[in-house]
């Protein structure tokens, strides 16, 4: 993220850099996104990050793993340490399609192009259907790694409405209806239709149906990104909008959220008719993803109880998700609102009006506490009444203990405010790192 106030030093650093006239026009659109600054001051032992989403992995069985891994070597290596082919390797990809089906899609193995984690099919997707300036639909707020992809290739984000049942019809009709007057054409809808990142509401099945209706009719296409589908926590899955729309749906999957991020791993399910071009477009990008880590999930999903580690997470997110909610019942000021998810990673929390929970990061930060606030969720600077906690990596305690910090910053901002009318800030030039007397 860009810290508050820290803008004068990056521009005084970009202005002397001697490459400066050569970039292309596009790298204007890349900068860093709110969350990366953050990881390096929120990973400080002392403050409690409910800022990054990264998933618990200590519930994975790490020595059955290794024991695996350490065989698959002794058994396949020369073929894991090949290059293999642009799409993915076949095996992986019928074991994707088997993945899909819990959520009711019906696939061909042919359609599925193995990527470098979601975020390339992002990419890739982007890179196929964008030209500057093309306009894309996007649920506000959203995905702060697909707003960074969308602005490097120069589309145009624009939000539509969310409430407590997902992305609101009446909502995309009008967005659609003023882009159109506008004279720019909409390229596709971006939506996260489960547990979405960062609001933490899922689409109703209701609205799935409608929401494919309103497309179809507009001939807009619909890129559905679902890491966290299968991670509800009464088991629970919703029909994804691929299974019941084939043909104007380019689906998205990963194995970072149900099995590790750190192998890169995850998919593009795409029309028949795309898929060409997205392997062309990932051949482009990567050769081919690498065969070492297809490998190794590919195994992963043979010897062990994949749907059983997807349990024991879906229960370790649930006891997290319940330390949250009560502890903001219990803790926060009035005037707070938040979200109620029934999986994933994520609650969106509104703060009361008068309060900037961007300008309050340093605050918090000296606190000992961190999150994302909400404008990184949006193309537009909107937002800055909320922010995104994240509950998937702390234990419940710490959570607790990160939510009564949280309070305590709130109840500050809130005394200042009713006392001088206004936030009194001394000091913008970033945040406060915490030094360890104030730990
Ligand atoms: C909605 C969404 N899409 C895509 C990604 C990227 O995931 P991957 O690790 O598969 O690249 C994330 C990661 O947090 C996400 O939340």
């Amino acid at each position: 993220m860009t810290a508050p106030g820290s803008q004068p030093a990056q521009q005084g650093a970009r202005s002397l850099d001697p490459h400066l006239s050569r970039y292309a026009a596009r790298t204007a659109g890349m900068t860093a996104s709110e969350i990366r600054a953050l990881f390096a001051v929120a990973s400080r032992p002392e403050v409690v990050s409910l800022a990054g989403g990264m998933p618990y992995l200590a519930a994975l069985p790490l020595d059955a793993l290794s024991a695996d891994i350490g065989r698959l070597m002794a058994t396949e290596g020369l073929t894991a340490l090949q290059y293999g082919s642009a799409q993915g390797m076949p095996e992986l990809r019928e074991q994707i399609c088997e993945v899909m089906a819990l959520e009711g899609i019906r696939a061909h193995p042919d359609d599925v192009v193995v990527t470098v984690g979601s975020q390339m099919g992002l990419d890739m997707v982007t890179r196929v259907f964008c030209d500057p300036g093309d306009v894309v639909l996007a649920e506000a707020p959203s995905y702060v790694g697909a707003l960074g992809t969308f602005s490097a290739y120069q589309a145009q984000v624009v939000h539509v409405e969310m409430d407590d049942a997902g992305l609101v019809p009446e909502a995309l009709r009008a967005a659609l209806a003023a882009v159109a007057a506008s004279g720019r054409r909409v390229k596709f809808l971006y939506t996260i239709p489960n547990f979405q990142n960062p609001a933490g509401v899922t689409l109703s099945v209701q609205r799935r149906t409608e929401v494919l209706e309103i497309c179809a009719q507009h001939d807009v296409l619909v890129v559905e990104d679902n890491p966290y589908g299968l991670l509800g926590f009464d088991g629970q899955t919703y029909p994804a909008l691929r299974s019941v729309e084939a043909d104007n749906v380019v689906y998205l999957g990963s194995f970072s959220k149900t099995f590790a991020p750190g192998l890169r791993v995850g998919w593009v399910l795409a029309p028949h008719a795309v898929r060409e071009k997205l392997v062309l477009a990932a051949e482009s990008a990567t050769l081919c993803p690498p065969a070492f880590t297809q490998a190794v999930v590919t195994r992963y999903l043979t010897q062990h109880d994949w749907k059983g580690q997807i349990k024991t997470y879906q229960e370790a997110y649930r006891e997290r998700r319940d330390a949250t909610l009560s502890a903001m019942e219990q803790h926060l000021p009035s005037g707070c609102t938040w979200t109620k998810p029934d999986g994933g990673f994520y609650v969106w929390l509104t703060v009361p009006e008068g309060l900037d929970t961007k300008a309050m990061l340093p605050r918090a930060v000296t606190q000992r506490v961190a999150y994302v606030p909400g404008t990184a969720f949006y193309a537009d600077s909107f937002g800055s009444r909320q922010m995104r906690l994240s509950y998937c990596y702390p234990t419940p305690e710490r959570i607790r203990e990160g939510v009564r910090r949280l309070a305590a910053v709130l109840e500050g901002e809130m005394e200042l405010l009713s006392t001088f009318g206004t936030v009194h800030r001394r000091n913008l030039s970033g945040p406060q790192t915490p030094t360890p007397d104030t730990a």
